[in-house]
Formats: structure tokens, C-alpha cells, sequence
């Protein structure tokens, strides 16, 4: 039995079921047990691979789409580049390589990174030097034009799931059984926040909500309303959510969320529209598969450009990153893309207008 789940089976004994949404709190980000708090999980030898830990190729067209906005928007003397959730920080440092070479763009902007974990934020500082600020949250964000990125943090915060009953909602709790953390319903009540999904799913089906996510968005797209920029935000799931996407992912497989918590990844699929709507009406670039993002970015181009340099296995394994990141049967499609500026900016590098 994990730390995490001593305290876990200990909190609910004494103080009843908590919520899918507690659980994953506890599990990922317990100041002592929890997953990011103790770990770097990212890469071949830990749980996942990111699609900026599979290619450069992924963090340099961000860097460049960003860039691009900044050139579009009249190059501001001054500005934020920013991150959320850089993991080890290879999009970031990707990024910031790429566009060396357009003139002002480093000496405008300034970084800043939001990350919780503090193992992260040591691995964050080898790999980018001490040239970035690191903050909690995107409240602390300067005020100033924002650029910023954001690949599979979302999916990264804690969700609420709810089963639709014949007269409401009985929200999905972790309880114990026999001593153990089991998953089970609470009793059925009217939730007025999700009076909008009474349209689109019928007794049976399963609502997930990211309260966490809000307040994120809300920070984002006050200071695009007020200074420009833009943001780009890659992650799994789809325009409107349904279903039951808790997952669970340890050593690149899929296992039990209740299993080991504290020591495997926890993510739930990202409800776009959700954090459309946070952003509180910001014009919107269209939500994009990823595929048919990277392709418009010139993807494929710049694979063939470094390909030009590689033999044997190295270009094997660069052939296959390609198509990892862009296929609709690998990251393609499932990962989608949407982009926010203000309403009369140009439109964003990526999307279509
Ligand atoms: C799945 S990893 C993605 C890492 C990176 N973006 C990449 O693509 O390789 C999630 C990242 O978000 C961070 N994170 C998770 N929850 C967070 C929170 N509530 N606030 C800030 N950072 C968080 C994690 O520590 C980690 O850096």
C-alpha cells in the first residue's frame, strides 16, 4: 500500500467519501506524496512521453506560431512568454532556439513558467538556465502582452464526474470497502451548473466538469483582452466531454486509478468548450486536431529538412516521431489545439480563418 493511500483511507475514515476531484488533488499533488511533487515522470524510462519530449519539432512550431503573433501584433517592446506546465522544459527551450533569429523577439520577451512541482521546476531550471520566472499561477502572470503555451497541463487538473440520474446528478466519490479505496455514487441532486448537458445526454451518461480550470482561463484571457498576445493550448479530449475519462498510466500502461495513488499519473480528457467559455467570449481560433495543426505549420517540411542529416536508426526514429505527432491514429486527431487572441487580431499561425 502507497504513503498517499494510508492518508487517503485515514481522511476518508474520518471524514466520509471525497470526490474524484479530492482524489486527484491528493494523489498528483500531496505536498509530501503526491505524483508531481516527488517525481520527473516524463520520458522513455519514467511513466509518458510528450509530444515536445518525442521531436523538437513540436516546440519549435510553437515557438515560431507564437513569434509569428508577436510579429503580427506590432512586435510590443515588452512581453511575456510564458508556459504552463512545462514538465522538463523541452518546449520551452525548443521554442526559444527556433526563434533566435527573429530580430527583437528574445529581447522583448520575458519568461515566466507556472509549474507546481518543485522536482520539475529543478529539472526546468537545468534545462532553460536561470533566464525565467517561476510562479504558481497565471494570477501572478506580469501585466503585459502574453504569449503562451500550454501542452497536456490541463488534462493535469482535477475533474468532477457526475452519472446523469432520473432526477439529477449523483456525483462519482472514492469511499472504502473492506478497508480500501473503492469508487461509488452519491445520492442524486439537482446541479444547476450542469443544466446545459440535460440537452445532450440522457439518464446513464457521464459529465465531467474542471473547476480548476476556470480561473486559469479567466487569467489568460484578462490579459489578452486588455494587452494582446495569444495562447495555444494542446491537450487530449474533445469540444464537449462525455464519458468517463479518469486515466491511470504508470511505466507507458494504462492501469487502476485506485491502485497505487500517489505514484501513477492521473488525467482526465480536456472539455475545450469549457475553457472557451472561461475565457469569457476571447475571440477563438476554431479547435484544431493536432495533426492538421502541425501540418499547417510546416511540419513535414522541417522533418524533411533534419532528415537530410540523418541515416539508419536516428532517421528511423525520426520518421516515426513525425508520425506519432501527426497521425490521426497516433496524436493526430485525439489532440487538439485551440488558440485565443483578441477579437480584431490577426488570425493565429495554425488555425483556420
Ligand atoms: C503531463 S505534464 C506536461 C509537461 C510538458 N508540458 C510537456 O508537454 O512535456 C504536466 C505538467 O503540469 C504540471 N502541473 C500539474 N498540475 C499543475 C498545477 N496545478 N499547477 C501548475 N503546474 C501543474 C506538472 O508538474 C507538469 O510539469
Amino acid at each position: 500500500m502507497t504513503p498517499l493511500a494510508k492518508h487517503l483511507i485515514r481522511r476518508i475514515a474520518a471524514t466520509g467519501p471525497i470526490t474524484i476531484a479530492e482524489y486527484m488533488q491528493e494523489c498528483l499533488l500531496h505536498p509530501e506524496h503526491g505524483y508531481y511533487t516527488t517525481r520527473d515522470p516524463l520520458g522513455t524510462a519514467g511513466d509518458f512521453t510528450t509530444a515536445p519530449e518525442i521531436s523538437q519539432m513540436f516546440g519549435e512550431l510553437l515557438g515560431l506560431a507564437l513569434a509569428q503573433a508577436w510579429l503580427d501584433q506590432g512586435a510590443p517592446k515588452k512581453c511575456t512568454l510564458a508556459e504552463l506546465g512545462p514538465g522538463r522544459g523541452p518546449l520551452m527551450a525548443d521554442a526559444l532556439r527556433a526563434t533566435r533569429g527573429v530580430p527583437g523577439f528574445h529581447d522583448a520577451a520575458e519568461i515566466w513558467l507556472v509549474e507546481a512541482s518543485p522536482v520539475l521546476r529543478r529539472v526546468q531550471q537545468e534545462t532553460l538556465g536561470g533566464n525565467a520566472t517561476w510562479i504558481d499561477s497565471t494570477a501572478e502572470l506580469p501585466d503585459l502582452p502574453l504569449f503562451l503555451v500550454a501542452n497536456e497541463f490541463f488534462d493535469a487538473l482535477p475533474v468532477r464526474q457526475f452519472t446523469r440520474a432520473d432526477n439529477g446528478w449523483r456525483e462519482h466519490v472514492v469511499g472504502l470497502q473492506d478497508g480500501a479505496p473503492r469508487k461509488g455514487l452519491a445520492a442524486s441532486l439537482p446541479i444547476a451548473a450542469l443544466d446545459h448537458r440535460l440537452g445532450d445526454t440522457t439518464p446513464g451518461d457521464v459529465v465531467e466538469t474542471c473547476a480548476p480550470a476556470k480561473p486559469v482561463m479567466a487569467e489568460i484571457a484578462l490579459r489578452i483582452r486588455a494587452r494582446g498576445g495569444a495562447a495555444i493550448i494542446i491537450d487530449y479530449g474533445d469540444w464537449r466531454s462525455q464519458g468517463d475519462t479518469l486515466q491511470a498510466v504508470s511505466a507507458h500502461e494504462f492501469t487502476d486509478p485506485l491502485a497505487a495513488p500517489g505514484q501513477t499519473d492521473l488525467t482526465a480528457h480536456v472539455d475545450f468548450e469549457a475553457l472557451a467559455q472561461a475565457a469569457g467570449g476571447l475571440s477563438h481560433s476554431r479547435m484544431t486536431p493536432q495533426g492538421v495543426f502541425l501540418e499547417r505549420l510546416g511540419i513535414t517540411q522541417r522533418a524533411e529538412t533534419l532528415g537530410k542529416n540523418l541515416s539508419g536508426a536516428p532517421l528511423d526514429a525520426h520518421i516515426a516521431a513525425h508520425r506519432r505527432l501527426t497521425h490521426p491514429e497516433e496524436m493526430g486527431t485525439i489532440f487538439k489545439v485551440l488558440g485565443l487572441t483578441q477579437d480584431d487580431a490577426p488570425p493565429l499561425a495554425g488555425f483556420d480563418t
